[in-house]
């Protein structure tokens, strides 16, 4: 049996799963690994802070690099989170000093992979990433064994489960943005600040790595397009629902027939019949398709405690089982430089307008749709007292396809004869 020394730098939310599964699965890992896993080190802000796992067994390091650096540790878990700061410092390092690192920080990875991937090849070191994507789902691992010999032609999903949680409890119990947003902050599905969630860059930073992962290029969250979902509100979902749709936010990477990859983040409205409209609550789903098995879905909770440390346990057992995949699917010096364009795909769309309740409303939006080229699959305007109050109409609109272009100039001479006092929701109808 081999002695492995772990050393986790982290102690919130994902730090004590790890701690916990350690502790309570310890002969079953065991058994697996034929490994004596040990905990040599634990490291977080604060030492006296409650926690509900004990860790006063464990040698407590104020300093987090210390942890990294000094100590005979296999294996340091970065469990802190954030795209630069003490994280960033405490994974450079331990690359430096030749240590294996797991971590579950995607804003870290997306921003910075490329440089701390080839930092730890330099140094005979691991990077593995598993947990920073989808909690529990293997996606990381599916993309870089199980397909790899496919040609991968789309990735996309519901990649963050805030945003889902948010946008189920909207559908399925009536309630506004705030007060769901709300709810899932009590019940610990959002952070106290959800501004990376809501806007959507959780989303784009874990699209950015599977993009990578899928088309051999280097990540590239630059040029990932986001929308968030701020803007949605309960008459978008209600009127989604008439027309057949739920909205979910997706991220979507693909190849397009030029060979350039789009990598775009946006709430989106997917028939109620879709897979991925199934998806419900913080679940978060991913579908590959590749050219030898057409099609795979894979979905299940994507973040929390113990879905996610389950996931930074794999890691750990490719470090004891000395797995050899390079980490982004495809070897550092082979991934090619990022290709990525600016989503200008066509599709149908769904807007909301409010205008002024006046006669000729109607008209000079089909005269502004007409003039930009836009066909109207239906137009509705739909009754709402608390607008009537203001003298407004809400207004529905599917269009059929068309491009962005199109349809925000459409949206501007729409403006010029009217008054629209809202940004008016364009959310895209993914076929
Ligand atoms: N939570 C999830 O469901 C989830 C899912 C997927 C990925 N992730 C990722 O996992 C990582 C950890 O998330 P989390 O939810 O566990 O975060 P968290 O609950 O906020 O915990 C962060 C931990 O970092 C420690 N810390 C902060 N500053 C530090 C410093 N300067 N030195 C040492 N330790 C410091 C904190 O110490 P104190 O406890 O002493 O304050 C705390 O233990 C993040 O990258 C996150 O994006 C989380």
């Amino acid at each position: 049996m081999v002695d492995v020394r772990v050393g986790i730098i982290g102690l919130g939310s994902v730090g004590q799963g790890v701690v916990k599964i350690l502790s309570d699965n310890i002969s079953l890992i065991q058994k697996k690994t034929n490994a004596k896993i040990s905990i040599i080190g634990v490291s977080g802000k604060n030492k006296n802070k409650q926690r509900e796992v004990q860790i006063n067994r464990y040698q407590w390091f104020d300093n987090p690099i210390s942890l990294a650096v000094n100590v005979d540790a296999d294996i340091i878990v970065e469990l802190i989170g954030g795209e630069d700061g003490i994280a960033l410092q405490v994974v450079e390092s331990a690359l430096k000093a030749g240590k294996n690192v797991i971590t579950a920080n995607k804003a870290l990875i997306a921003k910075s992979g490329n440089y701390l991937l080839d930092l730890a090849e330099k140094n005979g070191a691991k990077l593995l990433f598993e947990a920073a994507i989808a909690g529990s789902i293997p996606i990381v691992k599916t993309l870089k064994e199980s397909v790899a010999s496919n040609t991968i032609s789309a990735i996309y999903g519901i990649l963050n489960g805030t945003c889902n949680y948010i946008l189920t409890s909207m559908e399925k119990e009536g309630m506004s943005f705030d007060d769901a947003l709300k709810r899932a902050q009590e019940l610990g599905f959002a952070e106290a600040d959800p501004t990376f969630d809501i806007e959507g860059y959780d989303a784009a930073h874990k699209l950015s790595i599977l993009s990578s992962m899928c088309f051999g290029q280097k990540i590239d969250f630059d040029h990932v397009k986001i929308q968030g979902i701020k803007a949605i509100e309960l008459d978008d979902i209600r009127a989604a629902s008439d027309y057949g749709y739920t909205i979910r936010l997706l991220g979507i990477a693909k190849k397009n027939k030029d060979g350039h990859i789009s990598q775009v983040v946006r709430p989106s409205l997917l028939s109620k019949e879709s897979d991925l409209a199934g998806i419900e609550w913080e679940k978060n789903a991913v579908t590959i398709r590749g050219n030898y098995f057409k099609e795979l879905l894979i979905s299940g909770p994507g973040a929390g405690r113990y879905p996610t440390a389950s996931a930074i346990m794999g890691d750990i057992f490719d470090i004891i089982n000395n797995t050899n995949y390079p980490p982004l699917g495809t070897p550092l010096k082979a991934l090619s430089k990022s290709s990525n364009e600016m989503n200008i795909e066509t599709s149908r769309f769904y807007l909301r307008l409010l205008l002024p309740d006046i006669s000729g409303t109607m008209a000079s939006i089909t005269n502004a749709m007409a003039k930009n080229g836009i066909s109207i699959d239906d137009i509705t305007q739909r009754i709402s007292k608390k607008m009537k109050d203001k003298n407004l109409v809400p207004i529905t609109i599917i269009t059929s396809t068309t491009d962005f272009t199109s349809i925000n100039k459409a949206v501007e001479d729409i403006n010029k004869n009217n008054y629209s006092p809202t940004t008016p929701n364009i959310i895209t109808i993914e076929s």
